[in-house]
Formats: structure tokens, C-alpha cells, sequence
């Protein structure tokens, strides 16, 4: 159907400009719900659809492209996509689109506010004032750590973690990285660090990257952030490091699973600050991301290459 009019499936309200530019041109059906559609109607409204212009919450496999073979293109509405087997698609001839770029800078200042919030206990502080447990001021009420003058390890080299980076030096830290193929290895940066915060995208080789044993090789002074995927921090080693105060805290703004259910056992565990995966959720910077994935759509279902291509 390349060049006609299409169908595209929309697997959640985009309430930004760029979905009338997808209606424009196509059909655009849009999945309404605040839940994700479940496996069977994202089966079914796929197997009627083009193009599918999903969130990280939809498993797309080839498992799904083979029961929807009209799909020709997918656009998703994230940076990452380890939702997505790009193999299976690629094999079958589909491009997939991602958003890069828009979002760096966004997700750095979540993670750093993180950082922050951790370092200066900002979510005891709050605790204690919404309780009525704020007492007169004194002397050893409240003490975080400073930030100024300490190490931050930064896991993963790439574009967010270099701009989480440019806030710490901004903050007067020490900044160290260990990625792929620069800077320290990972147990002399777990070793090091002040901070470590994660920034690799999520794949077979970085599934549980800091799990028990890197957990043991930070100091008991130190600091875990996570902003990239939940899966890439072991959980249950977490729980485990800030229950025996192996670590001295941890700020999540992703979990394995998402959402996390209000009774999972990590929820227990203290010093830990957790956010329900917001690192790019900012009016512009979403409204951005929904640009690109319909110019990527745009772009696929008109027999173009995606500006924007992921595989
Ligand atoms: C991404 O883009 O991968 C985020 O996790 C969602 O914004």
C-alpha cells in the first residue's frame, strides 16, 4: 500500500499535534484506553493495521508481525526498544523507528534530580512534614551528603549518559564512566564512585549488569540510580544491598515490572526513592517524540526510509 492511504494503529492517546499530521494522511486508530491494549486486541487491531505506533509497554515479536502481515512499519514512541525484536522485524523486511536525541536532556535532569534527591533525602524531608513529625530545627536533624567534590560513575556511554555527566561536572563532581568499549571497567567504576548511575540500554548483556556482585563492589556510602531500564539492576539484589546497607540508597525511575505493584517487597526496602518511569516526561519533550515516530510513519508508509530508523 506504499504511497496510499493507510491504516495506522495507535496504541494510546497522543494528545500532541502530531497525531492530526498522521490523520492527515492516513487512517489513524487509536487504542483510547489508559491501559495498554492487552496481547489479544493489540493481535487483532495490528492484524487490520499498516502501521502500528506503539509504547515500550507493547511486545511487538515476530510472533505478532507474523499474525499481523499487513503491518508494513513501527514507530515507537521511545528511545529505547528493547520492547521490540528489531531481528524479527528486519527479517521481515520492517522498519522500526525510535526517538533519539529529543529526550536527552530530559531524562539527564531526572536522573540528576535524582542524584540530588538522594544526596539531600528530600523524600524523608517531605515524609516528615506531611506526617507532623517536623521538629525544631537542630544541628543533626536531616544530614544528607554533599555532592560537590564526589565521584559519579557513569554505566553506559551514550548520549544520556554523557549529558548526565555534564551535570555532574556542572555540580562540581568527579565524573568516570565504564561503557562497552571506553572508559574503566565496571568493578573498578563501582569501586570508585560516590553515584552510579545507569544509563545502558537494555539487551541480553546488560540484563542484572549490577547485580549482587556489583552491588558488594560499591561502597557502603554509595548511591544507585537508575534511569534506563528496570531489568538492567538486578531487584531482588537491591532489595537485598539496602536492607543489609550495602549500598546507602537507591532512586529508581524504572522497575522490573512496570508498573511496580504497591506490594512489591523492593517497596519495603529503605533509603530507596522510586518514580514511575518520567525520565522523558516533559510537555515539549513528548510532544517531540510523537513528531518523530509520525514522521517515521510518514516516511515508511510513503516508501521512504525512516528519518529516525532504529533496525
Ligand atoms: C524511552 O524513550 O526509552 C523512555 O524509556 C520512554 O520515554
Amino acid at each position: 500500500m506504499m504511497g496510499a492511504v493507510g491504516r495506522v494503529f495507535v496504541t494510546r492517546a497522543l494528545p500532541f499535534p502530531a497525531l492530526e499530521r498522521l490523520a492527515a494522511e492516513h487512517e489513524v486508530d487509536v487504542w483510547e484506553e489508559r491501559t495498554p491494549p492487552p496481547p489479544d486486541a493489540l493481535l487483532a487491531r495490528a492484524a487490520e493495521a499498516d502501521g502500528l505506533l506503539t509504547m515500550i509497554t507493547e511486545r511487538v515479536d515476530g510472533a505478532l508481525l507474523d499474525a499481523a502481515p499487513s503491518v508494513k512499519a513501527v514507530a515507537n514512541l521511545a528511545v529505547g526498544t528493547d520492547n521490540i525484536d528489531l531481528e524479527a522485524a528486519a527479517e521481515r523486511g520492517i522498519p522500526v523507528g525510535n526517538t533519539p536525541g529529543v529526550l536527552t536532556d530530559t531524562t539527564a535532569d531526572l536522573a540528576f534530580a535524582l542524584l540530588l534527591a538522594l544526596a539531600r533525602r528530600l523524600a524523608d524531608g517531605e515524609r516528615e512534614v506531611r506526617e507532623g513529625r517536623w521538629a525544631p530545627w537542630e544541628p543533626s536533624h536531616g544530614l544528607g551528603g554533599d555532592v560537590s567534590g564526589t565521584t559519579l560513575g557513569i554505566v553506559g556511554w551514550g548520549r544520556i549518559g554523557q549529558a548526565m555527566a555534564r551535570r555532574g561536572e556542572g555540580f562540581g563532581m568527579e565524573v568516570v564512566h565504564s561503557s562497552r568499549s571506553s572508559g574503566l571497567a565496571l568493578e573498578e567504576l563501582l569501586e570508585q564512585a560516590d553515584f552510579v548511575s545507569v544509563h545502558t540500554p537494555l539487551t541480553p548483556e546488560t540484563r542484572h549488569l549490577i547485580d549482587a556482585d556489583a552491588l558488594r563492589r560499591m561502597n557502603p556510602t554509595a548511591y544507585l540510580i537508575n534511569t534506563a531500564r528496570g531489568g538492567v539492576v538486578d531487584q531482588v539484589a537491591l532489595r537485598e544491598a539496602l536492607e543489609t546497607g550495602e549500598i546507602a540508597g537507591a532512586a529508581l525511575d524504572v522497575t522490573d515490572p512496570e508498573p511496580l505493584p504497591g506490594d512489591d517487597p523492593i517497596l519495603s526496602a529503605p533509603n530507596l526513592l522510586v518514580v514511575p518511569h518520567i525520565g522523558s516526561a516533559t510537555v515539549r519533550t513528548r510532544s517531540r517524540m510523537a513528531e518523530m515516530a509520525v514522521d517515521n510513519l510518514l516516511a515508511a508508509l510513503a516508501g521512504r526510509d525512516m528519518p529516525h530508523a532504529a533496525n
